[in-house]
């Protein structure tokens, strides 16, 4: 099947109201959206999605919402000051700053010429702000570039206000911030994302197995929400791919890049999981050491708990191993975008729709008069609508700006699973058509039974 690429999709998003330019009405500024009526609708349902299976059905998650701003110290002992950095060069020429696994030496500079560039230099990607009214050395802090942090550093007061045993893991949702060299590609590289991750804490020897059974759930969530297989890839990172606190990382890639004529550049990341074994509490357990790639060691010599867990049956305190399954909003968003869009030949007239799992659509019912001047067929649509969306809790719209083709057209484009039209006939027998999305078979129910139908149907019975 052909897929869509990612100029489309800006497009479409764009125009109905999807995703917007940060900054839009001032020019922009670069690495950062902002999510539309529909976008906003949309994230929130794969937040939900994933809170929803990731917390709600299972036994073994605690849920967590930290701050943004952090405290120096937490990202130092991280090792994320020393090394939360991409290498950058800079052109001569044309004095642009490009990642230096990323520009390509023979690209042309605009300046005339290929690109004269200097030597790599590391560039950290943490925004740097200070707290408090006095703005120097001793105030600085960071927006963080990764939620798991807040994890970590909480896994005490989670521990003692919980009674949790091993295994068991922390999940949270949220911004994160990366001043990247290069932001590119819509909303797959920015500067300012939202993160849902899990620290998984699990007891040493455990941690391979732990690690291949998350690295399947993980997998089965986008199945499970409709992704096609074909377009999702498990990708075990080689060893000398892992980074340097990582035991085994396996990164769960989409195509977002069908176009590339190299098939494996098609795809990218949208998640990754990793076996971080113990480095992180490690890091922040009082008395504990952040160990560097090059050996180096930095003694914590500030955190003020130890960060263990009392094991009743060995009678040990031990520092858990860790499986982290880190997946990006937008990303995770852009990807069901890409998957749920299909053009089809109707007629002679081509179909824009956006098979979205229901759990996902943005809306999951319009209402639509058949006649927008006729008070009665206007009161009933809308005394519909209202309690499709105020009782039965489904985003609903009413919508009478256009004939019923094109504004059915209007919904599949966004991916709204059911139309209804109310006409002549609802006055007389209280029925209404409800049209489906993906077969745009029509069927007559009565306005009593819809929200038993639609449960059945949107699978929120
Ligand atoms: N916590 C892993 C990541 O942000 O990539």
């Amino acid at each position: 099947m052909s897929m869509v690429d990612l100029d489309k999709i800006i497009s479409l998003c764009k125009r109905r109201g999807f995703i917007f330019q940060g900054s839009d009405q001032y020019g922009g500024l670069q690495g950062t959206w902002d999510y539309g009526p529909l976008g906003t609708e949309l994230k929130n349902n794969v937040k939900r999605a994933w809170w929803r299976r990731m917390v709600y059905e299972r036994d073994d998650m605690e849920g967590l919402d930290c701050a943004i701003l952090m405290n120096r110290l937490v990202l130092k002992y991280s090792g994320h000051e020393e090394t939360f950095s991409d290498p950058m060069v800079d052109c001569r020429k044309c004095k642009r700053r490009f990642r230096a696994d990323q520009i390509d030496a023979a690209e042309k500079c605009q300046e005339g010429g290929t690109h004269d560039l200097t030597e790599p230099r590391p560039f950290n990607l943490m925004f740097k702000t200070t707290v408090g009214p006095v703005a120097d050395d001793n105030n600085i802090a960071y927006l963080r570039p990764e939620t798991a942090q807040g994890i970590f550093i909480n896994f005490k007061n989670v521990l003692d206000s919980t009674n949790r045993k091993l295994p068991f893991g922390i999940a949270q949702i949220g911004k994160a911030y990366r001043n990247e060299i290069t932001p590119k590609n819509f909303i797959f590289r920015v500067r300012e994302f939202e993160q849902m991750e899990i620290e998984f804490f699990v007891k040493p020897g455990t941690d391979d197995d732990w690690h291949a059974r998350w690295v399947d759930e993980r997998y089965n969530w986008y199945i499970g929400l409709g992704i096609r297989p074909e377009n999702l890839r498990k990708y075990p990172q080689k060893k000398e791919e892992l980074a340097h606190y990582a035991k085994a990382t396996t990164d769960i890639l989409y195509r977002f890049f069908p176009e590339r004529p190299d098939e494996n550049r098609q795809y990218d990341e949208v998640e990754g999981v990793a076996n971080r074994t113990d480095f992180d509490l490690t890091c922040h357990t009082k008395g504990g050491k952040l160990v560097l790639k090059d050996g180096r060691e930095i003694p914590n010599e500030h955190a003020v708990n130890r960060l263990t867990w009392f094991d009743h049956e060995t009678n040990q305190h031990l520092l858990p191993y860790v499986i982290e399954p880190s997946a990006g909003v937008d990303r995770a968003t852009l990807a069901f975008l890409m998957d749920a869009y299909h053009e089809e030949q109707v007629k002679d007239d081509t179909r824009v729709v956006l098979r979205l799992h229901p759990e996902l659509a943005p809306i999951k019912v319009a209402v639509l008069p058949l006649k927008k001047n006729h008070d009665g067929i206007v009161s009933i649509a809308k005394e519909v609508k209202n309690m499709l969306q105020k009782k039965c809790g489904w985003r609903s719209v009413y919508d009478d700006t256009a004939g019923i083709g094109k504004l059915y057209r209007r919904q599949d484009e966004v991916g709204t699973p059911f139309c209804l039209t109310v006409d002549f006939q609802t006055l007389e027998d209280k029925t209404v058509t409800v049209r489906d999305r993906d077969t745009m078979a029509q069927v007559r129910i009565a306005i009593a039974d819809l929200p038993q139908y639609l449960a059945d149907k949107l699978g929120t019975a």
